[in-house]
């Protein structure tokens, strides 16, 4: 794989050009896959196709859709793919995140099916492999594949370009066959990732549900010992690799004087009395994956039980507006709303309100100033594939400070058995955590963080990314070796 091109492919962009008032602004869209993949291609260049779905992106862009970022220096290639409005209600809103996103997480979302967003998430992978092919030619490439939009990719590239080495990293989790099994298009679906040299997962449990997927839907030889799948003679190897973060790069972020700004634009946004509190934060998209009704309902039992804490506590949700064309995102919206006015209605007291709940995208300086002011952050997940939050607390955390309530049911708990593991479903369990908080004695605290910092420092995103591509190599060396 020595000489090969890189070449990233995912739905969602490093950043996306908006139009605002006072000419064209760049975000960085909340997404875990970003956080962890940009790194890796600043550090190793190279071209990332992905989609441009901001309202300027076609003004910052070449004849061909590229563009060098970050714009200062350029590190690698950003190359866009334009959808329409259609193929991004069908292929994005509609198979993606209204079919696969719940199927793989399987937390009593029904998913829903369309032939036609079916077809139209065809059309689109083929419109990505069309760019993928483009920024390959003439030459070897690793192609590294992110997500569950594309899963037809792996196999319409290594049908037309066998000699291109692919692999895939699927962020979310994947399902046991029970679960599966109602995806009304399984067998193309799988047949597409085993397009894929090598597919990874963040643990091992999401490979053998994998494995044994793969076993009950299509023709394949599925080897258990060599966590390989055969079909049409070439193998597909299948490997946990769970994802991380730049914790030193963040460790420093979190010192810096745009994190002090921020910090202190909290301070006003909240009120200087309830920036003394302790407080606990929460910061994810809104999505009913992550459990954002079950920890304002643990905290509210929380009040009810320790009325001593009213006046003393805090919850300040930061909260990312996210795929809300799909109805259950505005039903998720409109219950959280009503869920934090009953919960202030119920205890607030004339200088102080228990939620605060900040919808909005907020950028990277002032997640990390919330991690910073935060006596606990709760990550709540009813299921997860990683979850980088609770990574990215745990390195912004300098001062060796802060409690992390983090849901059994996220791949990170797997790492972080130093977090306050928790339960989201189970509500009474959820407040005695966050009691348990409120009132762990300093040294505890520092003890748990210690132990959380060391393993983030020792799992980064880099390490990651070289375990990736050194089994790639490994896998492929052993291959031509017979
Ligand atoms: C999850 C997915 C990512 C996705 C992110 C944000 O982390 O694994 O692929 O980018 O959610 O969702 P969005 O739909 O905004 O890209």
């Amino acid at each position: 794989t020595a000489g090969a091109k890189l070449i990233v492919v995912s739905n969602r962009e490093p950043c996306l050009h908006e139009h605002v008032a006072d000419g064209i602004r760049m975000v960085r869209p909340a997404s875990g896959m970003v956080t962890a993949i940009e790194p890796i291609i600043k550090a190793v260049g190279g071209t990332w196709v992905a989609h441009g779905s901001g309202t300027a992106d076609r003004l910052v862009v070449d004849r061909r859709g590229r563009l060098g970022l970050p714009p200062e220096a350029p590190r690698y290639t950003l190359r866009r793919v334009w959808l329409s409005r259609k193929e991004e209600e069908g292929y994005y809103y509609g198979l993606a995140n209204r079919a696969l996103w719940p199927l793989c997480h399987t937390v009593y979302t029904r998913p829903y099916f369309s032939r036609a967003e079916w077809e139209t998430y065809r059309s689109v992978n083929e419109k990505f492999r069309d760019a993928v092919l483009e920024e390959a030619e003439g030459g070897a490439a690793i192609v590294f594949i992110q997500d569950y939009h594309l899963a037809l990719l792996p196999r319409l590239l290594k049908d037309v370009r066998p000699d291109l080495k692919i692999l895939h990293f699927w962020h979310i989790p994947w399902p046991n066959p029970e679960a599966f099994r109602i995806f009304p298009w399984g067998e193309e679906l799988i047949d597409g990732l085993l397009g894929n040299d090598l597919l990874g997962f963040h643990i091992q449990y999401h490979c053998n549900n994998f494995l044994d997927t793969v076993d009950r839907f299509i023709e394949a030889r599925v080897d258990l010992e060599h966590f390989r799948v055969f079909r049409g003679g070439r193998p597909t190897w299948v490997r946990p690799f769970p994802i991380s973060v730049d914790a030193s790069q963040i460790s420093r972020d979190a010192e810096g004087e745009t994190v002090g700004r921020r910090l202190a634009g909290f301070l006003k946004e909240l009120g200087e009395e309830h920036g003394k509190l302790s407080l606990f934060v929460g910061a994810d998209r809104i999505d009913y994956t992550k459990g954002i009704p079950e920890r304002l309902r643990g905290f509210d039992l929380m009040l009810q039980r320790h009325p001593e804490l009213v006046g003393k506590v805090c919850f300040v949700q930061l909260a990312a507006p996210s795929r809300t064309h799909v109805e259950a995102y505005r039903h998720l919206n409109e219950q959280i709303d009503a869920l934090v006015d009953e919960i202030n209605w119920r205890h607030q007291t004339d200088d102080w309100t228990p939620v605060f709940f900040l919808r909005a995208h907020h950028d990277y300086y002032a997640v990390l100033a919330a991690y910073r002011m935060a006596q606990a952050v709760v990550v709540s997940s009813l299921h997860d594939g990683m979850n980088l939050v609770a990574k990215e607390f745990v390195a912004a955390r300098n001062d060796g400070d802060g409690v992390l309530l983090l849901s059994r049911y996220t791949g990170a708990a797997r790492e972080l058995g130093d977090a306050l593991l928790i339960n989201p479903f189970d509500g009474d369990g959820l407040a005695d955590a966050m009691y348990r908080a409120c009132v762990m004695p300093e040294a505890e605290r520092r003890e748990r963080m210690e132990r959380l910092r060391s393993q983030v420092e020792r799992n980064t995103v880099y390490d990651w990314g070289l375990n990736v591509f050194a089994e790639l190599e490994r896998l492929l060396g052993q291959e031509e070796n017979g």
